[in-house]
């Protein structure tokens, strides 16, 4: 029986979500019929943010069936079963002690922290640069600057900014529960838009960007200038808990982060890539 799934709408005005028998050959772990009802609103899409990337389904008909193949690589498609993967993803890595401990620390306070899915890609990508310096905005109870550590050359510091010294505090604590010598680590409290004009110009292989929202594109503009050419730049949280492709009125912070990801996708200097970790963590490297 083929899967069922939901195919997004077109670019254009009054086209609603469809469903569409997929003939998707049922193997490995799958077995039997898949009825996927999606729970994602694909109505709701923006369609000025996501034009390019959802190329436009009005020549196809509602009831068409679509190949696997057909839709490889095409965003508008997401059945149940991805949703599943994602959540297995995001949980992958296990977390040690040290990541328990500040993680706990952050839902006392009641502060979100990057999912272990998220955490294990900033590793990876900080040890893909070989970064040296990396400079993090929100620096919360220190989960994400495990992370980083953990992917950073071992003479690498960490920069990390957050106005709130309490929490920094708790962050300085969970790296030496994580083995990092005190000097792995500079904790500047402080807003970021203060602080990070006082950091040298190309001197960072890595800026990790998770403060406040509303300021995303001075991050942005911030970031090009801290970066030296090869360098990367991570956005977290740019999914809002799925508000970013809500057509539903939404708060200056999820306007921002649209803008952002525009911005992002058209600077010439920068190569992006989105990944669908925790709530969404957008990437891009400086062009040499
Ligand atoms: C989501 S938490 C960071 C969590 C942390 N990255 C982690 O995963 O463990 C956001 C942090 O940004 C800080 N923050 C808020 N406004 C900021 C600003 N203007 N500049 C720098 N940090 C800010 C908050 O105090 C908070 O600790």
């Amino acid at each position: 029986m083929p899967e069922q799934c939901r195919i997004g709408p077109s670019a254009g005005p009054g086209d609603g979500p469809v469903s569409v028998p997929i003939p998707v050959p049922i193997t490995g772990l799958i077995t039997g019929s898949i009825p996927v009802p999606v729970p994602v609103p694909f109505s709701t899409l923006s369609p000025t943010l996501f034009q390019r990337v959802l190329p436009s389904a009005g020549s196809r008909r509602r009831t068409d069936t679509v190949t696997v193949a057909e839709l490889r690589g095409r965003e508008r498609v997401i059945t149940a079963n991805r949703q599943t993967s994602w959540a297995f993803a995001d949980a992958f890595v296990a977390e040690d002690e040290a990541l328990r401990w500040a993680r706990d620390r952050a839902r006392e306070a009641g502060l979100p922290s990057v999912s272990p899915g998220t955490g294990a890609a900033l590793r990876m990508l900080a040890a893909t640069a070989d970064a040296k310096a990396v400079a993090e905005i929100g620096t919360g109870t220190g989960v994400s600057g495990i992370y980083l550590l953990l992917g950073m050359r071992p003479d690498g510091v960490l920069t990390t900014v957050d106005p709130e010294p309490e929490r920094q505090q708790f962050a300085r604590q969970a790296f030496r529960a994580a083995g990092f010598a005190g000097n792995r680590a500079r904790f500047i409290p402080g807003r970021a838009l203060d602080v990070l004009p006082r950091l040298a110009d190309g001197g960072y292989d890595l800026v990790f960007c998770d403060g406040d929202r509303t300021e995303s594109l001075d991050y942005l503009a911030e970031s090009l200038r801290l970066l030296r050419p090869g360098g990367l730049v991570c956005f977290e949280g740019v999914f809002a808990d799925g508000r970013t492709v809500d057509s539903a009125a939404q708060p200056p912070e999820v306007l921002r982060l649209r803008e952002l990801l525009r911005a992002v996708r058209e600077s010439p200097e920068l190569l992006s890539s989105l990944l669908p970790v925790g709530d969404g963590l957008l990437c891009a490297v400086r062009r040499p």
